[in-house]
């Protein structure tokens, strides 16, 4: 801690680049976030989000870091910020720029709408579980969560997403992929300690119904495929909740939320964190990567073999049975995709989405 540093007006600097980042000791990425949107922070405000301002304040955030970085990071000078995600009125992430004495590195930022210190205290205690800094399966370091902002600071983990190597990559790279996120979510689920809400699933019906009629006013065949997946997973959901086991659960596991650096494997957005079936992560990963290979590489069954290989992976580390459950678990999660895509502002996905709710039907059918 660095409690009594001075902190002068400085200018505003531009954007920095970080790679020349020390933040984090891996290598840096192989293949850059091209994909990533850059939004820059002046461009965005948020009625939604009250603390926003104070959290773009450079100045105002200098004197909040100086607080929080390690003391080896020295004192900082000029702070940047550069938006990465976000949704309006909930949340929204970004990189912090920092100059300082020392050098040039690199945070996460996270400022919500409503209180998450939850995510900070669970975030720590999966660390201490055995997913730290020098695990091979890991998660971001926390480094603070401060109350007045809702803003919860961590480390900035370099490296390439899962996503990338699904869409970009070689077979191999495909393969290596799934078996490195299938190891992360088993050793995950045999060993993260239980906190958070449990998701149990004759408790989604009211998600369920809601969803179901989100999509249902995009016409059909949309809405008669959504209330036939409805339909099923009602009439299945107690059976389904008196065989299930439950786990830690990351709550929104994919490859998106997993980054690939040299011998780490880093799963990070705590925000959906709970207690559940290991089925809901297993099929949120499967389902997602249906709904990539749609989107970008023109069929949903396009990365078949990663998924099989996953899946193959996953049963074969993790000490949970999924076979019986999973089913249920993958068409509730084409479902709420569904759902996400047809809340965007422009739906641009509606064949995408029939293709989610006939696979929902498919595998419930199975
Ligand atoms: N610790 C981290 N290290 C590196 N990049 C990160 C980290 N946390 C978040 N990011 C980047 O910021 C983006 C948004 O973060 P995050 O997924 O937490 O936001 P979100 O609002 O929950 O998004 P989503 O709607 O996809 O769940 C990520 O896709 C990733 O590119
Ligand atoms: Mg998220």
């Amino acid at each position: 801690m660095t409690s009594g540093r001075k902190c002068g007006v400085v200018p505003n600097v531009p954007r920095l680049l970080c790679s020349a980042d020390r933040s984090v000791p891996e290598a840096s990425a192989p293949m850059p976030e091209s994909a990533q949107r850059s939004i820059e922070s002046s461009a965005i405000s948020d009625p939604g989000i009250s603390t926003f301002p104070g959290v773009l304040d450079g100045v105002a955030m200098r004197g909040v870091l100086n607080e929080v970085i390690p003391d080896e990071w020295g004192t900082v000078q000029n702070v940047s910020f550069h938006i990465l995600k976000h949704h309006p009125g909930s949340r929204c992430t970004f990189e912090i720029g920092l100059r300082t004495t020392n050098g040039r590195y690199c945070l996460i930022g996270k400022v919500y709408a409503a209180d998450r210190f939850d995510v900070y205290r669970a975030m720590n205690e999966i660390r201490r579980a055995g997913f730290g800094s020098e695990d091979e399966f890991s998660i971001p370091k926390p480094l603070a969560y401060i109350p007045g902002l809702r803003l919860l600071l961590q480390e900035k983990v370099q490296g390439p997403r899962a996503k990338q190597f699904f869409l970009a990559g070689s077979e191999r790279d495909r393969v290596e992929a799934s078996e490195r996120c299938a190891g992360w979510l088993a050793k995950f689920h045999a060993t993260a300690p239980q906190s958070g809400d449990v998701l149990d699933p004759t408790g989604e019906m009211r998600s369920i119904a809601k969803w179901s009629r989100t999509i249902a006013e995009l016409g059909e065949p949309l809405a008669g495929l959504a209330g036939r997946v409805s339909k099923r997973l009602e009439e299945r959901a107690s059976a389904v909740a008196n065989g299930m086991e439950l786990c830690a659960g990351h709550g929104s596991y994919s490859c998106h939320q997993v980054i690939l650096s040299e011998g780490r494997t880093i799963a990070f957005d705590w925000d959906a964190y709970d207690v559940a079936d290991p089925c809901h992560d297993v099929a949120r990963f499967l389902v997602a990567l249906q709904r990539l290979a749609f989107k970008y590489l023109g069929s949903i069954r396009t990365l078949d073999t990663a998924a099989e290989v996953f899946l193959k992976t996953y049963q074969g580390l993790s000490p949970f049975r999924v076979a019986a459950n999973l089913p249920w678990y993958r068409a509730l999660t084409c479902l709420r995709l569904s759902k996400y895509e047809a809340n965007r502002p422009v739906c641009t996905f509606g064949k995408g989405i029939e293709v989610l709710l006939r696979e929902g039907l498919r595998v419930l059918e199975q």
